[in-house]
């Protein structure tokens, strides 16, 4: 029962006194879901983690997806992806350099995407590195109430591949990015989502859309579409107070809510200034719009 809470915004919550490396008490794991459905963005801190313990803390909240890029998956647990700048003696890359490097909402571009992204931070740069978020519950609930109807019941379409979205270009730092998003297109089917998604345990309405994730509006030309999300996307961009940075510590254990964020890594360091997070995912349901 022992945990602080602090409730840095309507976003984001700071956690300490916890230890995630053992079971959570039953007690402390109902506080923290119910937290978290406050505060999408919740951050413990000061947290010693092998792959193993994170995975053993992240199947407490559901399903682990599986990764799929198996050449950066962790050797002590799989479901454990590892995100770095660092390289081998041979110059090979030991993790995804490039990952949320635009604005989005993970996995968007499934049927069913993830719903809780979990990074624990081993090792921050002494420069740049930091995650921001939006709040896309705050930005649907200021968006007028002409705009809001505009978009009610409609479904967005979302894509995986960069080189199919204008609003992204493909990082020079991936060796081979732009053949395997040509290779993406060619092989990925676009997905529908509903662009206002109803968070299933609150009620509560998220402008569902993302500039890295998000193409194109089902059943509607791209010369009426394309300028609806253009305005949406200036809108969610309006205020800063919708948005929070997160500044990494070693040790912190982030964990988000892709059901009603937008997020990006900030970028900003350079190897030999070496960036390592270890990634776990967990599963979601088929997103959906509930009227209110
Ligand atoms: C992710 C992601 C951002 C970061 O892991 O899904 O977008 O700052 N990461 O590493
Ligand atoms: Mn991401």
């Amino acid at each position: 029962m022992g945990f602080l809470a602090n409730f840095v915004s309507p976003m984001v919550a700071e956690v300490t006194g916890l230890d995630c490396g053992k079971p959570t008490p039953p007690e402390d794991l109902a506080r923290l879901k119910q937290l978290f459905l406050e505060h999408p963005v919740v951050c413990i801190r000061d947290q010693i983690l092998g792959a193993r313990e994170q995975g053993a803390f992240a199947r407490q909240w559901g399903l682990l997806e599986a990764q799929d890029r198996s050449a950066f998956c962790h050797p002590d647990d799989t479901d454990v992806l590892i995100l770095s700048n660092d390289r081998r003696p041979d110059g090979s890359q030991i993790g995804i350099v490039d990952a949320g490097d635009f604005w989005h909402s993970d996995s968007s571009h499934l049927s069913e995407p993830c719903r809780i992204t979990m990074l624990h931070s081993v090792k921050n740069p002494a420069k740049g590195g930091d995650t921001h978020f939006i709040d896309m519950r705050a930005v649907y609930d200021a968006m007028p109430e002409d705009l809001k109807k505009r978009v009610a019941g409609l479904n967005a379409i979302h894509h995986v591949s960069k080189t199919l979205n204008p609003r992204v270009a493909v990082s020079t730092e991936r060796a081979g990015a732009a053949e395997y998003y040509k290779q993406r297109e060619k092989e990925t089917k676009p997905v529908a989502q509903p662009m206002v998604r109803t968070q299933p345990e609150t009620g509560r309405q998220a402008l569902y859309i993302s500039p890295r994730f998000t193409i194109g509006i089902e059943g509607m030309d791209d010369a009426q579409a394309q300028p609806l999300l253009d305005e949406l996307f200036r809108f969610m961009f309006s205020n800063p107070i919708w948005q929070y940075t997160h500044k990494w510590r070693d040790g912190d254990l982030v964990f988000w809510d892709n059901s009603c964020l937008n997020h990006m890594a900030g970028g900003g360091y350079e190897y030999p200034d070496v960036r390592r997070m270890h990634r776990s995912t967990i599963a979601g349901d088929r997103p959906f719009y509930r009227a209110a």
